[in-house]
This record gives structure tokens, C-alpha cells and sequence, in this order.
């Protein structure tokens, strides 16, 4: 009896000892918004950085773990950050765009973000969400899975981030300015960067390339982030290849290739294995666009460096992808598939309530205090989207009204040509405050169709709160008689930003199961700041937890 006894005690002391180490964590960070020189940077003036780091912290978490970070500004600019790809359950005012779900934190204010991770597991990432801050202030988030689970991949010896940028040598809010006073588009950036250094860089002695450090046999789990502003990059490594296993910390269907395709907001997770000769490889980014429009067309020429390396000359490939390499980008996406397995099935919704047709794309309107009288703007459905002085969540929590109007349009109010030969459009927008309202778990699908109104070029659409998948996609205008026989409901990419090809269409699945209010936005910070948003209202359940909770004691005023 006594040994039966004790055997049992043995047996819930092992059982209390693996629940005390499951156990969810709390994880507290520190932001501390500085200012910092770099030289590496070669620029005129010090950067606005967290923590005086560029790129910033990384936030590391499981999976089910509630982070904390406390942020503290200490730079002359408003701030707020943004956890780009978290999905905030009911925690919307940590969520952070300025003026959407929160007031700017001011100088000298301090603002404690709190919030939960639920279902989620593979790499993001953070950034500045005001202005063009973003450029400099940005940093990886890392969630690992839940303790003892297993990657469904094979287990990397290493794991490395690689956190790509865009930088001006003058600052990048005085860039954005420009739009304000010319209402012409601003400059293209002066530099790419990898985890910070732009590689060489023309009249810049002290600018050089990062390293990343490898050791033969080695297999490296790469956690690629696409911090930049306004540019799609490609990403290579000479002489070694990639298997890509998830993308904005959603596994897929693991498979290989030489170069990655990323859009700003995107994030890549793939596995790089040393396996070539010990020596230095070229790494490098360069920018995709597939028209006309301008971008910065400098190449970061980075290294991977071998241990034991003694050559100085790195293998180099021969030349980095055509800027206008569209099928590139095409068979990247298109090998992009939900693992979809039993673990981790693609919950993709089959019956929608909300079917939507949003129209994106660059537009002009008269502008009598612009320099050059017309100014560019962009618009959803030709709603130019103006942002408020009162966030739109706490205007909705609070019933304040005039901030926004609910009616916002499902679909284009006038249809026409989308792509065809408009020349003679009428390019002008309207403004508008503007939501589009879901009840708490309806389905809903939004076909993003780009416009060849002005400028065509492929947009990144990201999406707060949720997740989506990304069930189609094509050229010219989508046909809402065939198109949808083509779509892919079984395994389909689940992701939080999409790519849009240019003068074409995709179509996105979600279910609205997170109450608050959610930005919608092109992630290419020049599109937003021409006004390439709206918001979508998602209302509380009847349930316990379907309810957007209070908001925090500390929440910034305006
Ligand atoms: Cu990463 Cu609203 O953005």
C-alpha cells in the first residue's frame, strides 16, 4: 500500500514539474525611443531607433505567451509600434497605428503594450506605425512553438534573422514631406540594408556589407524580414540554395529555391544548409518592380563567410534578378501552400457572407497648395482615406461620433476597365473616413484588384488582426463568373500580407473573429501615405470572450 502510495506522489510531483515548465510565460522588454549616429550609415543626422539599436530588438516568445513591452519616448517625434502580424485577440489597443487604435505616444511619454500570443508560431516583425518612422525603427519578432513541440521540419543547428531595410541619408519624415509640399512623389531611398548595412554605397567610405557567419555542414533555420518602406526585394545567396518552411509565422509545404521573393511586411522563414566549398558566398538584395515607376536600384552586396575561410574573393552569381522579373515573383507565390496537416490544418472559410471587390491604385487631384498644383494620392475603391485626429477604435468604443462613417464601399460604386486603356479616366478620388462593418464571425472575401489608372505596380496588402488565405490570383480584371472555379480552397497560403500583381487581381479569405477595429493598408509606406487604406469595424459576439476588452489605464491621449 505505502509503495503504491508513494509511487502516485512520485507521479504527480513529475506531472507538477511539466506543468510548472509548460507553463505560459510572461516576457517583459524595455523600448527605449533614442537617437543614434551611425557611421556604417554614412548619414547627416542621428536615427530614431528603440533601444539606440538599428535594426532594433528582437522580441522573442512562445507560442501562448503574453508579452509586455514598455515603451518609453525619449525622441522628439510621436511614436507608436506596431506588432505587425500578431494577431491582437480582442487586444486592439495594443495593436498600434497611430490614429487607428491608439493615440501617438508623445516625448516623454510612456505606453505599455500587452498583449498575448494565440495560435501563432514562426517569424514577424515590428515596426514604427506614424509617419515614416518605420524606416529606422523596426525589429524581428520570434515566436518559437510551445514547449516540446516539435518544427515540422528537420531541427536547424542554428537560427539566424536577417532583417532587410531601406535608408536615406537625409531623414526619412523630411522625404515624406516633400509629397506635402510638391504633392509629388518622394524620393526612392539611398540605400538597402541588411541588418543594417547598405554594402558599399557611393561617396561613403565607412558604409560596408553585413557578414553572416556560417560553419560548413550546417543547417541555418534564416528568419527573413522585410522591413523596407517601399520596395519589393528579391534575396540570394551564391552557389546555395533555400527551403522555405513558413511565412508570416504560417508553415507551408516545404520546398527549395535559389531566390526569395519578399514584399515589405512579409516574412520568410527557410532553411539554408552550408553545404558548398569553405569560402565567402555573395549575398545579396535588389529591388522588383515590374513598371515604370521609380526605385532605388542600388544592390546590397552582403557575405556569407565560411569558418575557416582563407580566400578574400567571394563566389559571386552572376547577375541578381532583373528588376522587372515578374515570373520570378509569380513562381515564388505560386509555390507558396498551407502545410495543411492535421497539426495544422488550413481552416480556409467556404461560405462567405461578405463578398468584396476593392479597387486599388494611384490617383491625382487638383492641389492649390502643392507646388506643382496637382497632388498624387492612392484610394481603395476610390475612397482616398483620410486619417482622423480621434483613433477610430476609441471612437467606436466610446460612441464618439463624426470621426468616421460606417460606409465604406463593398465594391466600386462606378465600375469601369480596371486595367484596360483609361487615359481618359477621370483620376480624382474622394475623400473619406471610412469603415466597412462585419459581425462578430462572419466570412468574408475581398478580391484586391490593382488599377492601371496612373501608375500600375504590385501592391502589398497587409491586414491587422487577422490572418487570410490567399485563394487566387490572376491578370487583367477579375472575372467573378470564372475566376472563382480557379480558386484554391484546399491548402492555400495563410498569411497576413499579400502581393497583389500589378494590373491584376487576388482574392483573400478570413473569418472576422477578432472584435476592434482593423487597419487594411498597402505596406508600402508611400501608397499609405497617398491614402491606400481603410478600416474594418468588427463587432463583439454574444460569447464570454467575444468582446474587445477595456482599454488600458495608460492608453495615450491626443
Ligand atoms: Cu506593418 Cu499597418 O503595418
Amino acid at each position: 500500500m505505502a509503495s503504491w502510495v508513494g509511487s502516485v506522489m512520485i507521479f504527480l510531483a513529475v506531472v507538477c514539474l511539466f506543468l510548472t515548465t509548460v507553463e505560459p510565460k510572461v516576457r517583459h522588454y524595455n523600448f527605449n525611443v533614442v537617437m543614434k549616429n551611425f557611421t556604417r550609415l554614412c548619414g547627416t543626422k542621428p536615427i530614431v531607433t528603440v533601444n539606440g539599436m538599428f535594426p532594433g530588438p528582437t522580441l522573442y516568445a512562445r507560442e501562448d505567451d503574453t508579452v509586455i513591452v514598455k515603451l518609453v519616448n525619449n525622441a522628439p517625434y510621436n511614436i507608436t509600434i506596431h506588432w505587425h502580424g500578431i494577431r491582437q485577440l480582442r487586444s486592439g489597443w495594443s495593436d498600434g497605428p497611430a490614429y487607428v487604435t491608439q493615440c501617438p505616444i508623445q516625448t516623454g511619454q510612456t505606453y505599455v503594450y500587452n498583449f498575448t500570443i494565440t495560435g501563432q508560431r514562426g517569424t514577424l516583425l515590428w515596426h514604427a506605425h506614424i509617419t515614416w518612422l518605420r524606416a529606422t525603427v523596426h525589429g524581428a519578432i520570434v515566436i518559437l512553438p510551445k514547449h516540446g513541440v516539435p518544427y515540422p521540419f528537420p531541427k536547424p543547428d542554428h537560427e539566424k534573422i536577417i532583417v532587410l531595410g531601406e535608408w536615406w541619408k537625409s531623414d526619412a519624415d523630411a522625404v515624406m514631406n516633400q509629397w506635402m509640399q510638391t504633392g509629388l512623389p518622394p524620393n526612392v531611398s539611398d540605400a538597402h540594408t541588411i541588418n543594417g548595412f547598405p554594402g558599399p554605397v557611393p561617396n561613403c567610405t565607412t558604409s560596408k556589407g553585413y557578414t553572416l557567419h556560417v560553419e560548413s555542414g550546417k543547417t541555418y533555420l534564416i528568419r527573413l524580414i522585410n522591413a523596407a518602406l517601399n520596395e519589393d526585394l528579391f534575396f540570394k545567396v551564391a552557389k546555395h540554395q533555400f527551403t522555405v518552411v513558413e511565412v508570416d509565422a504560417c508553415y507551408v509545404k516545404p520546398f527549395e529555391t535559389d531566390t526569395m521573393y519578399i514584399a515589405p511586411g512579409q516574412t520568410t522563414t527557410a532553411l539554408l544548409t552550408a553545404n558548398q566549398k569553405v569560402g565567402k558566398y555573395m549575398m545579396a538584395i535588389s529591388p522588383f518592380m515590374d513598371t515604370s515607376v521609380a526605385v532605388d536600384n542600388l544592390t546590397d552586396i552582403s557575405t556569407v563567410r565560411y569558418k575557416n575561410t582563407k580566400t578574400y574573393t567571394p563566389t559571386t552569381f552572376s547577375a541578381v534578378p532583373a528588376k522587372n522579373a515578374t515570373p520570378e515573383t509569380f513562381q515564388f507565390i505560386d509555390a507558396l501552400k498551407s502545410l495543411n496537416s492535421p497539426k495544422y490544418p488550413a481552416l480556409v472559410p467556404l461560405n462567405i457572407d461578405h463578398s468584396l471587390l476593392f479597387v486599388v491604385g494611384v490617383g491625382v487631384n487638383p492641389c492649390a497648395t502643392c507646388s506643382s498644383g496637382n497632388r498624387v494620392v492612392a484610394s481603395i475603391n476610390n475612397v482616398t482615406f483620410v486619417m482622423p485626429t480621434t483613433p477610430l477604435l476609441q471612437a467606436y468604443y466610446y460612441n464618439i461620433s463624426g470621426v468616421f462613417t460606417d460606409d465604406f464601399p463593398g465594391t466600386p460604386v462606378m465600375p469601369y476597365n480596371y486595367t484596360g486603356n483609361v487615359t481618359t479616366m477621370n483620376m480624382q478620388t474622394k475623400n473619406g473616413t471610412r469603415v466597412y462593418r462585419l459581425a462578430y464571425n462572419s466570412t468574408v472575401q475581398v478580391v484586391l484588384q490593382g488599377n492601371a489608372v496612373v501608375a500600375p505596380e504590385s501592391h502589398p496588402i497587409h491586414l491587422h488582426g487577422f490572418n487570410f488565405f490567399v485563394v487566387g490570383k490572376g491578370s487583367g480584371n477579375f472575372d467573378p463568373v470564372n475566376d472563382p472555379n480557379t480558386f484554391n480552397l484546399v491548402d492555400p497560403v495563410e498569411r497576413n500580407t499579400l502581393n497583389v500583381p500589378t494590373a491584376g487581381w487576388a482574392a483573400i479569405r478570413f473569418r472576422a473573429d477578432n472584435p476592434g477595429v482593423w487597419f487594411l493598408h498597402c505596406h508600402l509606406e508611400v501608397h499609405t501615405t497617398w491614402g491606400l487604406k481603410m478600416a474594418f469595424l468588427v463587432e463583439n459576439g454574444e460569447g464570454p470572450n467575444e468582446s474587445i476588452m477595456p482599454p488600458p489605464k495608460d492608453l495615450p491621449t491626443c
